[in-house]
């Protein structure tokens, strides 16, 4: 038998899935990151730790079939940040994840002159304290960087970076997730010197921006998978838009992990948004031009029901909080909009904090379960809503996948939230499966994006069953509950 693997490197766990020809999981191997909040809105996660852990799955993995590993492709939490010694290859830092809002300062500043959306033009994203850039800048300013940066001596990289630095010994970056750092420009895939000069990053730290599916070179980091070519890194969101085959523009998908992110591929040129969605690169196939999705960032969607797990104790496991849901037909009039990080798309708003509303004696930790799951629904309708506006396209059905797609309950909640059918792929691990396609793809062992499609089928289907009017009088709750939310931090 004849496998391609991938190392899929996510918020809280790193897995190594190896996928056949027909695209069916043959072996899958998982082991948890461990989460490090130094300071309220602080969050890092251990280098070492990150490659400990796909060393050991890409071991797992392997252990678990008998046949060949053609090719090897690579999908990341995107925006995290890492920094490492150029000559020894240590990192000079916990990696800064892209929920940590430690930069909050710093992207006030650069707003103070041009506002938020002074780089869009050119990156395709707001000033956030999401993206790499700023996290970049804050690791020169604190560590005392900037000259040995300067010097060539330091590296920085996204998470793909670092992975690829282990395997290969190349510093590259694909186009996906240079996309994510406010340096990159949309139009050229090149770092852009205005903003460089703007986050002050001098060149000579980055890598070299490579298409998403090309062989980069052999292994020559892992033993397990020595001189196996490494020929694709996407960042997870982009992987999973490849994963569920949307290579059309007007095709998208929504996936439920930590957060949630809805992708609407574009075609090979970018589109602007004006309703707070993002601009990125969704893939560049060797040798080809690059494609575009708008996206909508959600922050907190799985990691709510986390929430409500660890902090809250409600519940003792994630997966109780379906029958929990389910035990009440509505929420009894709570909302909670998770604003742990501020709010994402569309509304970017640094100045938010989460809140609870619309609580009575009435309501038990039932309801508050059931609201856990609208809230994931309701942010995906807000960023529908802005794909609508911004891209003249209306979802006439949505492919989801991640997590929480297991989740009957909260599907059907998405359905009627949406007003539109939601349908899962039989293969429910698209983002690992999208770095296979495209690694597969750029040694030969899938021979057309048609072939890809062709192994795409759907699995379940849900269909709306709540009347219009019920949804839009909940929406304006919703949208009351958001409002609530808003100018918390000074
Ligand atoms: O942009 C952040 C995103 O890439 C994280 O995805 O699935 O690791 O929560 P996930």
């Amino acid at each position: 038998m004849r496998f391609v693997a991938a190392i899929d490197q996510g918020t809280t766990s790193s897995r190594c899935i190896l996928f056949d020809q027909s695209g069916r999981v043959a072996a899958v191997d998982q082991r948890e990151i461990t989460q490090h909040y130094p300071r309220a809105g602080w969050v890092e996660h251990s280098p070492t730790e990150i490659w400990e852990s796909v060393e050991a799955v890409v071991a797992g993995a392997l252990s678990r079939v008998d046949g060949e590993v053609v090719a090897l492709g690579i999908t990341n939490q995107r925006e995290t940040t890492v920094v490492w010694d150029a000559a020894t290859g240590e990192p000079l830092h916990n990696a800064l994840v892209w929920q940590d809002t430690r930069t909050e300062g710093l992207i006030r500043e650069l707003a103070a002159d041009g506002g938020l959306d002074r780089f869009r033009d050119r990156c395709g994203l707001p000033l956030a304290t999401y993206f790499a850039g700023p996290k970049m800048r804050w690791l020169l300013d604190h560590l005392d960087l900037r000259e040995r940066a300067a010097a060539g001596e330091v590296r920085f990289g996204t998470v793909d970076s670092w992975l690829l630095w282990k395997l290969t010994g190349r510093h590259i970056t694909d186009v996906t997730n240079a996309s994510r750092t406010m340096l990159m420009n949309l139009t050229t895939l090149d770092w852009d010197p205005l903003l460089l000069d703007a986050l002050g990053v001098p060149r000579a730290a980055l890598p070299e921006i490579v298409p998403s599916s090309a062989v980069y070179g052999p292994v020559t980091g892992l033993p397990g998978l020595a001189g196996v070519p490494v020929a694709a890194a996407l960042g997870d969101q982009q992987a999973a838009l490849f994963g569920q085959t949307c290579f059309e523009p007007g095709e998208g998908k929504n996936t439920y992990g930590t957060g949630s992110f809805l992708l609407l591929n574009t075609g090979t040129t970018p589109v602007h948004s004006w309703q707070g969605l993002l601009t990125t690169v969704a893939c560049q196939l060797d040798g080809q031009p690059a494609t575009y999705a708008l996206e909508g960032s959600i922050a907190i969607t799985g990691a709510l029901v986390q929430w409500l797990r660890d902090n809250l104790e409600l519940i003792s496991s994630a997966d109780e909080i379906e029958p929990l849901a389910a035990s009440v037909p509505d929420t009894g009039g709570a909302y909670i909009v998770p604003a742990f990080s501020g709010l994402y798309a569309p509304h970017w708003r640094l100045d938010a904090r989460g809140v609870i509303a619309g609580l009575t004696r009435f309501v038990t930790k039932a309801h508050l379960a059931r609201a856990a799951l609208e809230a994931t629904a309701w942010q995906t309708r807000e960023v529908a809503d802005a794909m609508v506006s911004d891209a003249g396209v209306a979802f006439t059905e949505l492919r989801v996948d991640g997590g929480m797609t297991a989740n009957s309950l909260m599907m059907q909640i998405q359905s009627d939230i949406l007003g539109v059918p939601v349908v899962r792929p039989t293969v429910p691990e698209t983002t690992a499966l999208g770095a296979a396609y495209a690694a597969g793809l750029a040694v030969g062992f899938w021979s057309s994006l048609d072939e890809l499609r062709a192994n795409w089928k759907a699995d379940a289907r849900w269909t709306p069953a709540l009347a219009a009017d019920a949804r839009e009088t909940r929406y304006a709750q919703w949208r009351k509950a958001v409002s609530k939310t808003l100018n918390w931090v000074d």
